[in-house]
């Protein structure tokens, strides 16, 4: 185990982690290099973060790694990103399989191209059965999208005679969603500054502390991961109680 795990309070880890990975193209401008070796830079750091995230036992990561609307960039910068998730996807399977993590994808994944679709689900198979972390990589992920599809679905059963528009709670709604089953983002990172969410996990960020830091993706690594669980295990979650009350609930924050 790494040196600086013991400094956390592992009773106060958040369960899972939502990072919004921002700032490769400005890591690669700064160096007058061209944007798709931001990307590259930027998928060292999810190996560094993947990496620390499993030995500091976060249960869920989920990456935000292609947007609904990032479809709108130039043709070579979504060739290339294609071309580097399948190529990290291939390169890191050994590893997931030896650190026990499960490959899980959040999105409308049917856009993709026949060829990543064909080592995703290859991985996402492969580590089916692996339970000592899941990694959800956001994929063609739009949180509004998501929030509609879940409606259409409820609106199927409903129409089936499978549920009563009675029975809709926030617990059944969740449940429709990409995240069924997953514990909800305890903490949501962005980097390279961005005061924004840009349509990420809209629905399972209710109560989620926000961490913005101005550090580039690129740059972002196990250090400032740990730097951020030590303020975020200063902080106190409230829910919409008052201090006191939280306090009274668990004494220990
Ligand atoms: C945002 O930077 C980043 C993305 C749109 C893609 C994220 C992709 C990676 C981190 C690399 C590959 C991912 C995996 C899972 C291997 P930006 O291009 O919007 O940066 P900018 O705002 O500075 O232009």
């Amino acid at each position: 185990m790494n040196s600086d795990i013991p400094s956390l309070d592992l009773d106060l880890l958040p369960r899972h982690i939502a990072i919004i990975m921002d700032g490769n193209g400005r890591w690669a401008k700064k160096r007058s290099l061209n944007r798709i070796r931001g990307h590259r830079e930027g998928a060292e750091s999810v190996r560094d973060i993947v990496r620390a995230c499993r030995e500091i036992g976060i249960a869920v990561l989920t990456l935000y790694a292609f947007s609904s609307e990032n479809w709108q960039r130039p043709q070579k910068e979504i060739s290339a990103l294609m071309s580097l998730l399948k190529e990290f996807l291939r390169s890191e399977l050994a590893e997931m399989m030896e650190n026990n993590i499960r490959l899980n994808a959040i999105g409308q994944i049917e856009k993709f191209p026949n060829d990543v679709l064909e080592v995703l689900q290859e991985v996402m198979d492969m580590t089916r059965k692996n339970h000592g972390m899941i990694l959800n990589l956001a994929l063609s992920y739009g949180g509004r999208d998501e929030i509609v599809a879940a409606t259409q679905k409820i609106a199927a059963e409903i129409q089936a005679g499978r549920l009563q528009p009675e029975e809709i709670t926030k617990e059944v709604f969740s449940n429709y969603l990409y995240t069924k089953g997953m514990p909800e983002p305890d903490l949501l990172i962005r980097t390279s500054g961005e005061m924004r969410l840009s349509n990420f996990l809209l629905w399972q960020i209710a109560y989620t502390e926000i961490f913005v830091t101005s550090t580039l993706w690129p740059e972002f690594r196990r250090g400032e991961l740990i730097q951020i669980l030590h303020d975020y295990q200063k902080r106190e979650r409230r829910f919409g109680m008052t201090g006191e009350q939280i306090k009274k609930a668990s004494p220990r924050q």
